[in-house]
């Protein structure tokens, strides 16, 4: 399968964020140039709201085991296209896609793919932490339930995913209770241990430590390396700290405005290795963003 291109314009010599590049995740992890297994992949990839072109021409394949960071400034098209990776734009009134999202070769915008079975192996994790209504112990159950997975135990499933996303032990003698008791960073552990209850393939994230403080991240960031084992990541995030810990792969957006409409359209500047695109970006766009001299 081919992979994404490079659109560098710009060389750049020397290492220009040499703390962020020295706490990359994949020091001790060296990875090869692009995805030995490709997960997914968007080819050329377009999205359009009503009549504004919100992002151009996307290529980019995500590995198998990666965690593959989308970084840009607002406005850039990072939410738009990780909601295409599983088909939740369908939801957005006036989202129209064009181009191909591949998984697993086979394209989930093709005639009869169900949406529904798509999100089941794609999985998302929010912003916001948003839990149901409901005790802790429903909100894992849900998801198994209403997509009528076998299940030989739910009590077992729903402590397989707790303990996956780090949270049985806090909460393992209050599992009737709302999940609305629950603490930010908690209640998005909660988030993500629903998403692999349904045992997904995939975890999208859009920012998804946002809304929590330093220690809560940290905890969701060290969660996000140990289910790296187990899944491919994609995760939007606006915290470069944050990306050059726990990506292998980084994507550089940015939004360029049409000459004649002013609209800002985003597209894909830069996509490699991490560690390469925080010390070493080949374009000229990607140095000024990581360095905050734009953006
Ligand atoms: N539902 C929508 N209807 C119309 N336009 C939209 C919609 N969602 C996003 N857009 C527009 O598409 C462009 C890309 O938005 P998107 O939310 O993908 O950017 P982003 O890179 O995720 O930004 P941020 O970092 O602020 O979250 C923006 O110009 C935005 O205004
Ligand atoms: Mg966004």
């Amino acid at each position: 399968m081919a992979n994404p291109p490079a659109t560098a314009t710009t060389s750049v010599d020397k290492p220009i964020v040499g703390s962020l590049s020295e706490v990359h995740a994949d020091a001790d992890r060296p990875l090869p140039a692009h995805p030995v297994t490709t997960v997914m992949e968007a080819r050329d990839l377009n999205v359009f709201y009503g009549d504004f072109h919100a992002v151009h021409d996307v290529n980019l394949a995500y590995g198998r085991n990666e965690i593959t960071a989308m970084i840009g400034p607002s406005g850039c098209g990072k939410s738009t296209v990780l909601r295409c990776l599983n088909r939740m734009n369908d939801l957005v009134t006036g989202a129209r896609v064009e181009g191909q999202v591949l998984y697993h070769d086979q394209d989930i915008y093709a005639k009869g793919v169900d949406p529904i079975a798509v999100r089941t192996h794609i999985g998302m994790v929010f912003q916001k932490p948003n839990p149901f209504p409901k005790s802790i112990y429903d909100n894992i159950a849900y998801g198994p339930r209403v997509t009528g997975m076998k299940v030989d135990s739910m009590d077992d499933l729903v402590e397989e995913a707790l303990r996956g996303a780090a949270l049985w032990d806090e909460v393992k003698d209050k599992l009737k209770q709302s999940a609305y008791g629950l603490s930010g960073g908690q209640q998005q552990r909660l988030c993500i241990a629903r998403t692999i209850a349904t045992k997904p393939d995939v975890i999208l994230m859009d920012e998804p430590c946002s809304a929590l403080d330093p220690i809560a991240t940290a905890r969701v960031e060290d969660l996000m390396i140990d289910l790296r084992k187990d899944y491919t990541i994609i995760v939007v995030t606006h915290n470069m700290q944050q990306a050059a810990r726990v990506s292998d792969r980084t994507a550089f957006f940015t939004a360029r405005p049409d000459e004649t409409t002013g609209n800002r359209t985003g597209l894909l500047v830069e996509y490699d290795l991490t560690s390469k695109i925080f010390s070493n970006p080949g374009d000229k766009r990607t140095e000024d963003y990581i360095s905050g001299r734009f953006g």
